[in-house]
């Protein structure tokens, strides 16, 4: 499994955080910045770019962080084919993917504890979408993006 990952100057040291758990298991991180905490940036940019590379396949996933995990998830989920969820909790975050095949994960460095956080990714990345009935539902948020996309 390959992760893209990016943020905000707000979630700079949580997707570092992130980063180092992830690699530890193994799965390769692909960095998409903001590189340093220090200079104020804008989210839609590393939201945007974390979920281009999901688009085209350059990462199976994307993992994205800013303060709350709001901002860049809406910016990802601008893009078409997205479905990155803002989760503060371990039953939403297996939800997401068991339920909405969430491709993109967004956590908020000023919401979350490490612990609690890196146990959402652990959540996240452990669970499959369970298909049938959720495809259907997922299928339909993708039919919504056609009748504006024309
Ligand atoms: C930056 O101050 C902050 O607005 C940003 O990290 C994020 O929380 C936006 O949703």
């Amino acid at each position: 499994m390959k992760i893209g990952l990016g943020c905000d100057h707000g979630g700079y040291n949580l997707k570092l955080e992130i980063k180092k758990y992830l690699e530890s298991k193994g799965i390769e991180c692909v960095d998409y910045g903001t590189n340093n905490s220090e200079e104020s940036v804008d989210y839609p940019i590393y939201g945007q770019k974390v979920a281009e590379a999901v688009i085209a396949k350059e990462v199976d996933y994307g993992i994205v962080c800013c303060g709350t995990g709001i901002g860049i998830s809406l910016a990802a989920n601008k893009v078409p084919g997205i479905r990155c969820a803002v989760v503060s909790d371990t039953f939403s975050a297996k939800m997401s993917k068991a339920h909405n095949n969430a491709n993109m994960l967004s956590l908020g460095e000023r919401v979350l504890g490490r612990g609690l956080a890196l146990e959402i990714v652990e959540a996240w990345i452990n669970t499959e979408f369970e298909g049938d009935r959720h495809q259907r539902r997922v299928n339909l948020l993708s039919e919504i993006e056609k009748q504006y996309n024309k």
